[in-house]
């Protein structure tokens, strides 16, 4: 089984992605998607992004490795009514069922970051755009004190090392290594922009019952748990854990959570 694919098939990432739904809608919003702009997403989960642009009129294809997410993602679209989004399984690494330079807009929020051989990522983002299109990126940050990047940082510190060789998907998250792997794809560093947003997570419920739902549903926070758990340091995990969901919520209601989380966006001009 590939680890990548087993990893967001583990859990039930469908319980996170709905606590991101209102900055999924503003960030599409924002990209100026019309009616018939061909828009694939990639690492799309149950449709956070693509659904809204679907919403807006775009043809979208949307491509993730997880089979349950696709599937989700395929229900949702059937749910609003929305004939004009199609969510297939596929590899960011390798999307070789997808013709050359047949999108205007590749948009991939947190999703393309995760899969490994970043190189052929950018090369196959670019191959699939078409000359004039975009690709929109968004990615984590290494070491941003905010929610996901802690979260992927207290996880690594109880997840056995990676096997040699493995590149982290934080990496995304670094400008220089975003320019040179496009640069690999052909794309000079004048064609690319840096911006650092907000993506808010809003959960009905306290900080605590959120952490209980990463430990449950979302595939890296069940591995630390896992690996933990063997080490006898589950109880330690979970206390970094509530202790960083209670610094960051935003919320002045104990029932309520809103956690900001600061990420950042690469545009590239292809
Ligand atoms: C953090 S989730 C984000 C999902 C969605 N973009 C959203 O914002 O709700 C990461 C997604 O990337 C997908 N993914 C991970 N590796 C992938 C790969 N190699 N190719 C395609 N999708 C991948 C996962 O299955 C998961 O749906």
């Amino acid at each position: 089984m590939n680890p990548n694919k087993a990893l967001w098939e583990k859990g039930d990432f469908t319980r996170i992605a709905a606590t991101m739904r209102e900055s999924g809608e503003a960030l599409v919003q924002q990209l100026g998607v019309r009616q018939g702009v061909k828009v694939l997403d990639l690492g799309c989960g149950d449709g956070t992004t693509a659904l809204p642009a679907a919403k807006l009129g775009a043809d979208v294809v949307g491509v993730d490795i997880a089979a349950n997410l696709v599937a989700a993602g395929n229900r949702r679209g059937q749910e609003m009514g929305l004939t004009n989004c199609r969510f297939q399984e596929g590899d960011a690494s390798n999307l070789h069922e997808l013709p050359d330079q047949s999108f205007d807009l590749v948009l991939s929020i947190f999703g393309a970051m995760f899969a490994p051989k970043p190189n052929d990522v950018a090369k196959e983002m670019v191959r699939v755009t078409r000359p004039g299109g975009r690709i929109v990126m968004g990615n984590w940050i290494p070491g941003d004190p905010t929610l996901v990047a802690q979260i992927l940082k207290i996880c690594s510190a109880y997840t056995p090392p990676p096997p040699e060789g493995f590149v982290s998907p934080m990496t995304w998250g670094i400008e220089s290594h975003v320019i040179e792997r496009f640069a690999g794809a052909g794309i000079a560093a004048d064609k690319i922009r840096f911006g650092k947003e907000t993506f808010t997570f809003n959960f009905p419920g306290s900080p605590l019952a959120f952490v209980n739902e990463f430990r449950k549903y979302y595939g890296p926070t069940m591995n630390a748990f896992e690996a933990a758990e063997k080490d006898g340091r589950a109880a330690d995990l979970q206390k970094e854990l509530k202790d960083l969901f209670a610094a960051q919520n935003k919320s002045p209601n104990d029932n309520v959570t809103s956690i900001p989380a600061t990420f950042l966006r690469v545009t590239v001009e292809v």
